[in-house]
């Protein structure tokens, strides 16, 4: 098993993050073999402050590693240190149709009313995350359920190179959404993602958060005036309790009818700070880690370093059969 996933350095990472893709990341390290990556030639689809976006990867990667990724293990690099990735996208470009790409949801979501103002970049954004996936001969790419469209595009890129070209070259990904992924929502509206472009604070744990920091944002948590109930299915149209128990069973990775075994007909004036305790205790760990990695820039480059060079060597010989393959 070959695994392989990205993420975007832009951005703090949150309990969000955490609990729905990076834990499952750090799952994963043992059951085959991992490339994991900070997809920074992504980032920048979008305008990045040049001054900023070093940090962010930096940051990002320090994160990941906070959470267990272990670069003696897994593969961890920088998009932007292997440049077969951009070549292999160029190739594909030949390969991928413009239609194919109309139909992405993502790009006509960020879009919007104002496609003609959009990158180029923006637009074929998943042909560079097919080559990612491609160069690897990746069998497994988690992803959240957002990622699932590019990854059958990345599949039908493969399909008709292999076929155009008469070649076996490109392996077919499967999309790994894992069942296990808690959809974290934010802290004051249970029915919008808990992410990093909110910009109340308020609404999202970040991984840095001190011990007082998290129990206030728990304790001002947005909630209902009902008990818990017994049965999860009454969680249903309360979608700030059904998030904090969420997050609760997430962090204690247990079913949710446990949690709710246990406090049901109790109020939130019991549950948050039973649920504040618990994510102080998970998250120490992790953002002591993540502060003494930061204090060490050098060793994560150098971390970084040593992934990039692995990387290259498992993606050269993928891009070598295509240019091959095109007669180049
Ligand atoms: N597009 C992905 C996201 O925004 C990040 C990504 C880039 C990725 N390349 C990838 C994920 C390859 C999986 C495989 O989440």
């Amino acid at each position: 098993m070959r695994i392989l996933s990205g993420i975007q350095p832009t951005g703090n990472l949150h309990l969000g993050n955490y609990l729905g893709a990076i834990r499952n990341w750090v799952r994963m390290q043992e059951e085959g073999e991992c490339f994991f990556f900070l997809a920074d030639l992504h980032a920048i689809s979008q305008y990045q402050d040049p001054a900023e976006l070093g940090r962010a990867i930096r940051e990002m990667a320090a994160a990941l590693i906070a959470c267990g990724v272990d670069p003696t293990r897994a593969t961890l690099f920088r998009q932007r240190d292997v440049p077969a990735h951009s070549e292999l996208a160029w190739l594909l470009s030949g390969t991928a149709r413009i239609g194919w790409l109309n139909r992405m949801t993502q790009f006509k979501d960020k879009t919007g009313k104002n496609r003609e103002g959009a990158s180029v970049a923006l637009f074929t954004y998943p042909v560079l995350q097919a080559a990612d996936v491609l160069l690897y001969q990746a069998s497994h790419v988690p992803v959240g359920d957002d990622q699932k469209q590019h990854l059958e595009l990345a599949r039908d890129i493969a399909i008709k190179f292999n076929t155009d070209y008469n070649v076996e070259l490109f392996t077919l990904p499967e999309p790994t959404i894992p069942a296990a992924a808690a959809r974290i929502m934010s802290l004051r509206d249970g029915s919008a993602k808990m992410s990093k472009s909110d910009p109340s604070d308020m609404s999202r744990i970040n991984l840095n958060d001190d011990p007082d920091l998290i129990a206030q944002k728990i304790r001002k948590a947005k909630t209902d005036a009902e008990p818990l109930p017994a049965d999860p299915k009454d969680l249903d149209g309360r979608p700030e309790a059904k998030n904090l128990v969420t997050i609760y069973a997430a962090l204690a990775d247990e079913p949710v009818v446990d949690v709710l075994a246990r406090f049901a007909g109790q109020g939130f004036g019991a549950f948050k700070p039973a649920l504040a305790e618990l994510m102080v205790e998970t998250l120490r760990p992790i953002g002591g880690r993540l502060t003494e990695l930061q204090r060490d820039p050098a060793e994560l480059d150098r971390l970084l370093g040593v992934g990039a060079e692995k990387a290259r060597a498992v993606a050269a010989p993928t891009l070598a059969g295509a240019y091959r393959a095109m007669g180049l």
